[in-house]
């Protein structure tokens, strides 16, 4: 949903009216008044780098003494002034551990004070956790700064090495420094020397040197270029109601990591750090290329990863965010969703007129609209009665499809259910004089639920339990949340008069209406008066199982109280993060703006933490308590959430959908970035972006190229803004249609195929989407490419991305491709080659030779009949002539899998072999081989039981007809 403000006014009867010219600032002249757990591993330290690590006291030459440390005071630019008199640190009492060091950092002089209080005693500590991460954090000796609580996001288990560590850390005792090497090359990776560290009660800088034009991908959530700009950079972490999602700004998400990509390596960084901050990438006068953390607290937490590729670096990543989560089969159907639908009658009629179009349409959605007078948990008595959305959701299940509705975490504040229940749990964010902290969202006021409360799950529980009941309310499949920044947007801070700010909210809501149309099929409720209906049958209810207890908030202050420290500012840090949700960026420090259209800074948590320290924190919270909650009332189901705001390792929990983006080419393009960002790098895999455009009108044009756009991402989605908006269901124009239907019916059959991609991840980490330079490292002329990305491990799309074009200067690495559609061989030649007459009701894809692609037969209308269908194995071959892959077959749903079926094919040019178990029954057989690029193999002798084999040109067709349920082999010579 959206945050729409114009004049400080708020221009939002019923929505969306924003148009794209709009800017917040926009004659805005008012101010603000108006466990995994670790055990120390047995990790050996090898000897080579034991020495090194002591370089600085024994005299061997290290690292660390070939670095002058003057090196970072010349880097810092006038900008820096200020920090130019920080005196840095100086390290002793090094301690070699078993799987590191541990140190004292002492502060070196005389405190400068420049944003908060010097702190004059800090730790480091330096685990090897792996033989590919190394885990680095400074903090205070008191152990009072706040860190990351471990219920938050649970630390990494550490792993015994077997001593070839990868990579080593090493330092500078005075003034201290670090940096992480490559152990067998030496090259170095990250180096804290390029300016002094700087840690402050409220305020922390550390600065990487960097090689020149680095490419640096991750810093999410933007909607920026893919590869980060490198100078005069300013990436912002604070969770945002990101209306528009804007070029430059800090969005919705945080995920303080980035990817370094070099011809000799990939490597990761990590930073778990909640607080805001801005990252600054740039250098001085096109000399001394760094990247900057500066960061309003926390401390500094760091794991390196060594990589090499960029495939290990995202499974050494996904070892320390935590593996994302399977999602169900269903999940990967064609979802449609509009803010702004009048009624049940409206929603339903939308789902008959897909079904009319022959489209296939798996999830039906509904936003906010079906609540009374926008209060999560109601149901608006006269457009949403609950007659009508059980009759709706009975139809969409009996019809073997989904329903998924929206839930915002703030609470109308108003005599209601889903308020009083809170008031008993006591589980609203409270002010200090211990009143609940009242904002504003859609409902007008409301509280806000405090994630941290030790009552707060079993509300949640209890509210889903019963809204959401299969037998008396409205049994959703699926979730969606929003407004989980939190968004407060139409109060301004301090936000001291939420009932004058709530004018106009909620907003009107459209007129009554009785059905205007009869409705085949639909119940009674959905007809005009006279019109012959049955009524719903007898419904057949979700069986529901035994609810199991939900898992409990974990231990809350893990390491000693790390409570943040006392005596902070926490509305007005004097460091200006660039929040872009502030009127202006110096009014993210004296001026509040960190607060701006959110909850206040100062808000205190019940377990005693700070919403300065845990902003960014809520909207993942809110996941996971939603998670629960959605087991709670499904146990054996996996629930697939998608959800706004994200913090590292939301993927272990839900997916994401890129938020309130514009109907716009511009926006078109950099969904591709964001789905790689999110996909690739932060380990949330099911995700994509508002198909054909949130805001504003999209175009007949834009909605055909996007329908196919959106087919090759995860989560596909059409979602539209409020009337005026015009409508963008996928059967409004007939191009759309043919579109849609086209890359659907493509998408269908690769279901299985993306499966198993997204199977891969949530095992090991290996991408579901792969932007191109993951299966290139060494071509840089990938590096950049944010416009082309393999779905899978196979199929590059490559998309028309201009507006009025019939062709794209598509790039092919030096491999070997096979068209799609005509199966016609590509060698690649590491070159642009020009597609042209792409016309709007197609996309450019190719299978990548070498990978094995499982394939459905035929597509169907629901994911429920696809997995009825039989399979064809496509191997196109690669340019050594042979080719592997994996298939992935379970029951679609169920979290825990009683059996499971896992194959492997390979082709090593003349024989084909699958093998595997094969536990999990799904009844189909394979239908066909179909080997590309075998050149003249005319006469495939096959041997398997009744095969026949049909050859056309470059390709040979075996038919196969066995059933997917035990090994073969077949030859092809
Ligand atoms: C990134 O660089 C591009 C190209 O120089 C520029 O157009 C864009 O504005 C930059 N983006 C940001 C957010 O600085
Ligand atoms: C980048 O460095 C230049 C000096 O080379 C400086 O003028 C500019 O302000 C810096 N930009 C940022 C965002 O720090
Ligand atoms: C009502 O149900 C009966 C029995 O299933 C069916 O034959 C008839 O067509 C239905 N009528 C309408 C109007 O849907």
């Amino acid at each position: 949903m959206l945050e729409a403000a114009q004049d400080n006014k708020l221009v939002m009867s019923c929505g969306a009216a924003v148009t794209r010219n709009f800017s917040r600032k926009n004659g805005i002249k008012c101010r603000y008044s108006c466990s995994r757990k670790g055990t120390i591993g047995s990790l050996r330290w090898p000897s080579f780098s034991l020495a090194m690590i002591l370089s600085p006291l024994s005299g061997l030459v290290g690292f660390a003494a070939a670095i002058p440390s003057s090196v970072g005071s010349r880097a810092l630019s006038t900008s820096d002034d200020l920090l130019v008199s920080c005196p840095g640190y100086t390290a002793s009492n090094v301690i070699i551990t078993g799987s590191g060091l541990t140190a004292d950092l002492a502060l070196a002089g005389t405190a400068c004070n420049v944003y908060g209080e010097d702190l004059t005693s800090l730790t480091l500590q330096v685990v090897y956790e792996t033989n590919d991460r190394i885990h680095v954090k400074i903090q205070d000796a008191a152990n009072s700064v706040y860190q990351v609580p471990e219920s938050v996001f649970p630390r990494p288990t550490e792993q015994a090495g077997n001593s070839s560590v990868s990579i080593l850390f090493k330092y500078t005792e005075s003034p201290f420094s670090f940096s992480v090497v490559r152990a067998q090359s030496g090259e170095i990776l990250f180096d804290t020397s390029a300016a002094s560290l700087v840690f402050e009660s409220q305020y922390l800088r550390l600065r990487t040197a960097l090689p020149d034009s680095p490419n640096l991908y991750g810093m999410g959530e933007h909607a920026d270029p893919f590869r980060l700009n490198t100078t005069n950079y300013i990436r912002t972490l604070w969770s945002q109601d990101a209306y528009g999602i804007p070029a430059g700004a800090n969005l919705y998400g945080n995920h303080p990591v980035y990817f370094d990509h070099r011809l000799t390596g990939t490597h990761g960084v990590f930073f778990l750090n909640s607080n805001g901050m801005d990252v600054k990438i740039n250098n001085t006068d096109g000399k001394n290329q760094y990247l900057e953390y500066n960061t309003l607290g926390g401390v500094l937490d760091f794991y390196f990863m060594a990589g090499p590729t960029p495939i290990e670096v995202s499974k050494q990543y996904a070892e320390v965010a935590g593996l994302p989560a399977m999602q169900s089969y269903w999940s990967f159907g064609y979802h449609n969703c509009r803010y702004g639908y009048q009624d049940a009658f409206e929603v339903a009629e939308v789902v008959y007129n897909y079904s009319s179009a022959g489209i296939p349409l798996e999830t039906m959605w509904t936003d906010i609209d079906y609540m009374d007078r926008r209060m999560v948990f109601s149901l608006d008595p006269e457009r949403f009665p609950l007659k009508m959305v059980r009759d709706l959701n009975h139809y969409l299940h009996s019809h073997n499809q989904k329903y998924i509705v929206m839930v915002d975490p703030a609470v109308a504040y108003a005599d209601y259910p889903a308020y009083q229940n809170g008031v008993e749990n006591d589980i609203w964010l409270k002010r200090s004089n211990g009143s609940e902290w009242l904002g504003v969202v859609w409902p007008g006021v409301t509280v806000f639920p405090d994630w941290f409360h030790e009552n707060v799950q079993e509300y949640w529980n209890d509210e889903f339990t019963s809204f959401f009941s299969p037998e008396n309310g409205v049994d959703i499949d699926g979730l969606w949340i929003d407004m989980n920044e939190p968004s407060n947007f139409p109060c301004n801070f301090p936000c001291d008069n939420p009932f004058q700010s709530a004018i106009g909210y909620p907003p009107t809501p459209p007129e009554v209406r009785t059905p205007p149309r009869p409705l085949p099929g639909f119940s009674c409720d959905f007809q005009p008066p006279g019109t012959a209906c049955n009524e719903t049958q007898k419904r057949a209810f979700t069986e529901v199982q035994e609810l199991r207890s939900s898992p409990q908030i974990q231990e809350r202050r893990s390491s000693g109280q790390q409570l943040g420290l006392p005596g902070r500012d926490l509305l007005y840090p004097k460091y200006a993060i660039h929040n872009a949700a502030a009127f202006t960026v110096e009014d993210n420090a004296l001026g509040g703006g960190i607060s701006n259209k959110t909850v206040n800074t100062d808000v205190i948590h019940q377990n005693g933490l700070a919403m300065y320290d845990t902003h960014n924190l809520y909207g993942t919270m809110m996941s996971t308590a939603s998670r629960d909650a959605m087991e709670h009332r499904r146990p054996s189901e996996r629930p697939l959430i998608i959800t706004r705001s994200t913090f590292a390792g939301a993927g272990t929990k839900v997916g994401h959908w890129t938020g309130d983006n514009v109907s716009s080419w511009e926006k078109y393009r950099i969904s591709i970035a964001s789905m790689m960002a999110f996909a690739s790098i932060y380990q949330i895999p099911m995700v994509g972006s508002d198909v054909c455009g949130f805001a504003d009108n999209t175009t007949e044009q834009l909605c055909a190229r996007w329908a196919a756009l959106g087919a090759f991402s995860p989560f596909y989605r059409n979602h539209n803004g409020f009337v005026p908006n015009i409508p963008q269901e996928f059967y409004r124009w007939e191009s759309v249609t043919a579109s849609a239907k086209k890359a659907i019916d493509i998408r269908y059959r690769l279901m299985d195929y993306i499966y198993t991609a997204l199977y891969h991840q949530t095992q090991d980490g290996t991408p579901i989407i792969n932007p191109l330079f993951y299966l290139y490292p060494q071509d840089t002329n990938t590096f950049g490419n944010d416009l082309q990305y393999f779905y899978g491990p196979s199929l590059l799309v490559s998309p028309v991305t201009e507006e009025d074009s019939t062709s794209v200067q598509a790039y092919f690495p030096k491999d070997i491709f096979y068209d799609f559609y005509t199966h016609a061989r590509i060698e690649g030649q590491g070159a642009v080659i020009p597609l042209t007459n792409i016309d709007v009701k197609t996309i450019p894809l190719y299978y990548r030779g070498g990978v094995i692609v499982p394939q459905r037969m035929n597509s169907t209308m629901t994911t429920t009949e696809l997995r009825k269908q039989d399979f064809e194995i496509i191997v196109p071959v690669g340019s050594d002539g042979t080719a592997a892959g994996e298939l992935y077959l379970d029951d679609g749903i169920s979290l825990v899998q009683k059996a499971t079926t896992y194959v492997k094919f390979n082709f090593d040019g003349s024989v084909f072999t699958m093998q595997g178990n094969y536990g999990y029954g799904l009844g189909v057989k394979i239908a066909r081989i179909v080997f590309l690029g075998v050149g003249d193999k005319t006469n495939a002798t096959v041997s398997a039981d009744q095969l026949k084999s049909v050859e056309t040109g470059n390709r040979v067709e075996v038919v196969i007809g066995k059933e997917l349920n035990a090994d073969f082999s077949t030859s092809v010579n």
